[in-house]
């Protein structure tokens, strides 16, 4: 049988192109190592639809973050050229990006998530009144970033208004919600399925983009500092949280668990960064999944979803009942 020419989609012009490129090359060499053939197929300034073209690739492993990668549109190219993609739909990927969306369908869904109100420029004339008795501190970010671009703390009314102004250099509406102080947990799901959980404690306080991408500026402790039953609580919620958007693949959930009884979700990354020493081959790797294989299993589960595709696949899916995914998975189960 001819081999699968696999593309590692990496790259692309959003503020994360640095950490995608590290995703994209670190998941390339593993699948290299295990006798796949891979094309690096970096996007930049060339029209998106011509790099992939040329690039002639039968499956693509989307190695993107952000705008354009991770929020359905390199996803609906790929629907409509037929080409399987890893990840979630496009639905899915846009839901999971749009904070706004994300905490509307949680709502929906009962899943507690932090208390918010938007900001757009024209709500700076009359700050005040909108943020009325909303109280201080508050978390400030873009709508639709990653990474915790545009993202800070403010204290006091003069801080709010030069993080919403901050913001808004990232997006047309940025978003205020309320400062949960908090252990970080991050959950790691594979196809539904939860692989384990990590604590994130940043040195600053404040896990801002320094904190994600400085070596030593955060401790990450697995499993995390907090009673087992409350681990199998946040991992449920977790799970919870990825059904209501209707993530696929690989995802990592960011979480928030206080010391009294609250739990709270951040968000669903549906592209979480797969650099080997990336928080999702470390829940992976403690769970019995090496760099290699997670990569491997991630690819596994490429698909198309949307259309005749997707409905066909879905079909296949039910008729053939348990897959290798689930096989595997269930080695997963006894090792977590
Ligand atoms: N409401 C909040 N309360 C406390 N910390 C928060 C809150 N929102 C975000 N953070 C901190 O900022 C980080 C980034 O926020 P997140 O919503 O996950 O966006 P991003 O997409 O930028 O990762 C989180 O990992 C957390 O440390
Ligand atoms: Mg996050």
């Amino acid at each position: 049988m001819k081999k699968r020419r696999v593309g590692v989609l990496m790259g692309g012009t959003s503020a994360e192109r640095e950490v995608s490129l590290r995703t994209g090359e670190g998941v390339a060499r593993a699948l290299e190592a295990r006798g796949h053939e891979v094309a690096r197929v970096v996007f930049g300034t060339e029209p998106v639809d011509k790099t992939l073209r040329d690039a002639k690739i039968d499956v693509a492993f989307l190695a993107l973050h952000g705008r354009g990668g991770e929020d359905g549109c390199i996803q609906g190219m790929l629907e409509l050229l037929g080409i399987p993609y890893t990840g979630s739909s496009v639905l899915a990927s846009a839901l999971a990006m749009d904070k706004l969306k994300a905490k509307e369908m949680f709502r929906l869904h009962n899943i507690p998530t932090p208390p918010y109100y938007v900001a757009t420029e024209s709500d700076l004339v009359e700050l005040e009144e909108l943020h009325g008795s909303f109280g201080f501190p508050v978390i400030v970010k873009p709508r639709g970033e990653g990474s915790s671009i545009g993202l800070t703390k403010a204290e006091n009314m003069r801080e709010l208004r030069l993080g919403i102004e901050a913001a808004l250099e990232h997006d047309r509406c940025a978003l205020v919600e309320r400062y949960i102080k908090a252990t970080e947990v991050h959950v790691g799901i594979l196809d539904g399925r939860v692989l384990g959980c990590i604590e994130v404690v940043p040195k600053s306080g404040l896990y801002d983009y320094a904190a994600k991408y400085t070596a030593g500026e955060t401790d990450y402790i697995l499993p995390p500092r907090i009673a087992p039953t409350r681990a199998r609580g946040v991992m449920n919620l977790a799970e919870r949280a990825v059904r209501a958007l209707g993530c696929t693949g690989a995802v990592r959930v960011d979480l928030l668990v206080t010391e009294g009884e609250n739990e709270y979700v951040l968000e669903v990354n549906t592209l979480p960064g797969m650099t080997p020493t990336s928080l999702l081959p470390k829940i992976a790797d403690h769970a019995g999944i090496d760099y290699g294989s997670l990569c491997e299993m991630i690819l596994e589960g490429a698909d198309l979803h949307a259309g005749a595709h997707g409905e066909r696949n879905a079909a296949n899916r039910r008729r053939s009942g348990v897959t290798f995914k689930e096989r595997d998975l269930s080695l997963v189960r006894k090792a977590v």
